[in-house]
């Protein structure tokens, strides 16, 4: 089985072929994060527009990476939503043209089911179900992950995700974009208890995270603490929050016998670190996917297209893109959800 995924729903353009036995025949990316710099943060717009003229020669450059046309592949893949509609779009109409041309089947894939099985293609051996830590730019989650579909949202953010968090503290303490990893570079030099800092909903009896007050404790104590300092800080802080929620779930969910994590804010050395050492100390495998496969990538959305083939789910051409779409529709609305735009 050999599966063409398209990803657009942020700020990379990806295209990538991945094989049913996990074979990630090519994998292409363009990121713009040149266009996105002067703003400080991803500009809809311009991240649609770049889409548009990323896309085409990025899949003619998989294609001819992997040695194969369009022909020989089984389905096509493309992301349909969550992200920002406008590149969305260009990557669900691009694969809804290339399935209307070659006769083959659409799969309408969620990006976060693509982060939340992403570990399944570099981990032969993770089985259902796991625990799944999804920490990203605009995602924080704690999800039971019972199979392809089957997702059980345990814990959410009430405010802003993780990643959110690490680009708003890069953004205050000038250390350019894309935060995350200048955040951890300024990190290693500094010292993580130079800095007092909160760490918002540690403890509590419900299960979700919260960073809004973290970010404000940031911009508070900028200029008084060398950046360094501020920056290891924050990112202990964040490591706390997660580890100490992520133990409420493994608490909740004994089934699970793998603790898992993907997203962006997996690629974070100090993240992986305490997550490894929280599922060794509760008696569970942990896994997490190596680091381009954390951040956004199309190999993740061929991978979820080919596990979603293999199951016999593929889609009409004339699905609509989705800008909001829960992995787990049943689950509650957490207080603070809908504050934000
Ligand atoms: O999954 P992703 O590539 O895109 C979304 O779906 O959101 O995640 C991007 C997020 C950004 O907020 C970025 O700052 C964060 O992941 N990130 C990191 C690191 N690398 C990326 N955060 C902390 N440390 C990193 N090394
Ligand atoms: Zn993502």
């Amino acid at each position: 089985m050999l599966i063409l995924g398209l990803e657009s729903s942020c700020d990379e353009t990806a295209a990538a072929l991945v094989t049913g036995d996990r074979r990630v025949l090519a994998h292409r990316l363009a990121g713009q994060e040149a266009a996105h710099a002067p703003y400080g943060g991803v500009v809809p717009e311009i991240a649609a527009r770049a889409h548009v003229e990323a896309l085409e020669p990025l899949i003619a450059a998989a294609l001819d990476d992997a040695g194969v046309s369009l022909n020989q592949v089984d389905a096509i893949a493309a992301t349909a939503g969550p992200g920002l509609i406008g590149g969305v779009m260009v990557g669900l109409v691009t694969g809804k043209a290339l399935a209307h041309a070659t006769g083959k089947p659409l799969v309408a894939v969620n990006h976060l089911e693509g982060h939340a099985l992403s570990p399944r293609l570099s981990d032969p051996d993770l089985a259902f179900p796991y625990l799944l830590l999804l920490v990203s730019g605009g995602h924080c989650q704690l999800l039971l992950v019972a199979g392809v579909g089957r997702y059980t949202r345990l814990a959410t953010t009430i405010d802003d995700a993780a990643g959110e968090a690490f680009d708003k503290t890069a953004k205050l303490l000038k250390l350019g974009f894309p935060g995350g990893p200048a955040v951890e570079r300024a990190a290693r030099l500094g010292n993580p208890k130079a800095v007092p800092l909160p760490r918002p909903l540690k403890g509590a009896a419900e299960p979700h995270f919260s960073f809004a007050g973290l970010k404000s404790a940031v911009a508070r104590a900028v200029g008084q603490y060398p950046a360094e300092d501020l920056a290891a800080s924050f990112q202990a802080a964040v490591v706390d929050c997660l580890v100490d929620r992520t133990t409420r779930a493994l608490h909740a969910a004994p089934e699970a016998k793998t603790l898992v994590v993907a997203g962006g804010v997996a690629a974070n050395g100090a993240v992986r670190g305490a997550l490894e050492a929280l599922a060794t100390a509760h008696g569970r495998r942990f896994v997490a996917p190596p680091l381009w496969l954390c951040t956004d990538n199309a190999a993740m959305i061929a991978w979820a297209g080919a596990e979603r083939f293999a199951a016999g789910l593929t889609d009409p051409l004339d699905l609509p893109a989705r800008p909001r779409w829960p992995l787990d529709p049943a689950a509650e609305a957490v207080r603070g959800a809908g504050v934000k735009a």
